[in-house]
Parts: C-alpha cells; sequence; structure tokens
C-alpha cells in the first residue's frame, strides 16, 4: 500500500507542470487504477460491441425481401393477383364499380371489424384493394384472389379451412376469423405501382 501511495506521490510530483504535456501526463497517471481498468473495459466492450451490431444489422437481401414491389397495371377490374410481401401471400385486387358499392353499403355497425372500404384503401384509388392473403383466424390462404376461385357469399374472398368470409372490401362477414384481412404499410409509387413495406 505504502509502495502504491508512493507511485503515486511521485507521478503526481512528476507531472505537476503547467505544460500541456504535464497535464495530458497529470491526467494519465493520476487516473486511479480502478476507473483506468473500467476504462480499459468499456474500449473493450466497444470493441466487442461493433462486431455484434453489424452482425445484427440486416443484410441487402434481408432489407430487399422487406419490402415488395408491385406493377398494377394490368390488374382489370374484377380481377386480383397474388404476390408475396414477407414470404407471406400478398392479394392486390382492382375492384369493380359493383364492388365498391357492395362494401360502401354494409352499415359500419354490421361489422365485426368495423372499417370503411375508404380507410382500407389509399385516396384516389378506391378500387385497389391491397391486402394480406393470410385468414385471421389460424393463418390459411383465403381463396378468391386466382382465377375462377370461390370468393364466398360476400364476393371477397373464402377460407376453406373453417368457412371464415370476407366482403368485397376484404372485412370479414361470418365464419371464426375475429378481423379483417390485415392492410399491409405500402404507398403508390407511380399510377401503377405500389411498394409494401
Ligand atoms: Fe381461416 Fe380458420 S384459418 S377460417
Amino acid at each position: 500500500m505504502a509502495d502504491t501511495a508512493a507511485t503515486a506521490d511521485t507521478s503526481v510530483t512528476e507531472t505537476s507542470t503547467t505544460t500541456a504535456e504535464g497535464y495530458r501526463r497529470r491526467d494519465v497517471l493520476g487516473i486511479p487504477a480502478n476507473t483506468a481498468a473500467v476504462a480499459a473495459a468499456g474500449v473493450g466492450g466497444v470493441a466487442v460491441l461493433v462486431p455484434l451490431i453489424s452482425q445484427m444489422a440486416p443484410s441487402k437481401d434481408v432489407l430487399a425481401e422487406s419490402s415488395t414491389e408491385v406493377d398494377v397495371s394490368a390488374i382489370e377490374a374484377g380481377q386480383a393477383i397474388k404476390a408475396v410481401f414477407r414470404k407471406q401471400p400478398l392479394f392486390v385486387r382492382r375492384l369493380t364499380p359493383q364492388e365498391i358499392a357492395a362494401a360502401d353499403a354494409v352499415p359500419l355497425s354490421s361489422l365485426r371489424d368495423p372499417q370503411t372500404l375508404e380507410e382500407r384503401t389509399k385516396e384516389g384509388h378506391k378500387d385497389m384493394l391491397v391486402t394480406m392473403g393470410v385468414c385471421t383466424h389460424l393463418g390459411c390462404v383465403p381463396l378468391g384472389a386466382g382465377e375462377g376461385e370461390n370468393r364466398g357469399e360476400y364476393g371477397g374472398y373464402f377460407c376453406p379451412c373453417h368457412g371464415s368470409a370476407y366482403d368485397t372490401a376484404a372485412r370479414i362477414r361470418k365464419g371464426p376469423a375475429p378481423t379483417n384481412l390485415e392492410v399491409p404499410d405500402y404507398e403508390f409509387t407511380s399510377d401503377t405501382t405500389i411498394l409494401v413495406g
């Protein structure tokens, strides 16, 4: 202990000058050993964290998978297509005027998960319905997006697993599914292209 104190005194004595160099030396030598150890651990921690963080950052492949661009120009009124978004089915459907009218005619009070068609589509694109193709009951893929598939009694999508029926706004109308088909985050990047995610 005495040796340590003497060493510390010596260090302070040696560095008690008013030069910039002196302050630097005293700043270093005057640091208690445990503080220096913590500082060293901190540096080590940064050195370890950097590769960890770089490993946690999403790769370019993952980033590319996190969004899906869909060209909707070829979808005619009454048609739907299936795409893939984050490895799950995505339905993109262009509604006919009759399908829009049918959706608008439904009183919100009669819906299990009340939402208007406007709320489920983008402004100026009420005819373009973009939803996940995943039944909100237990995750089956509903029918209705493929050519000639059964759209159920409400004209939207029909889940054959347990009989959930969705209307033309993909809102749940019958069966065990608790909520409407999910509308993912997306935007129109042009009149004919949407970017999902
Ligand atoms: Fe669709 Fe059960 S998973 S009704």
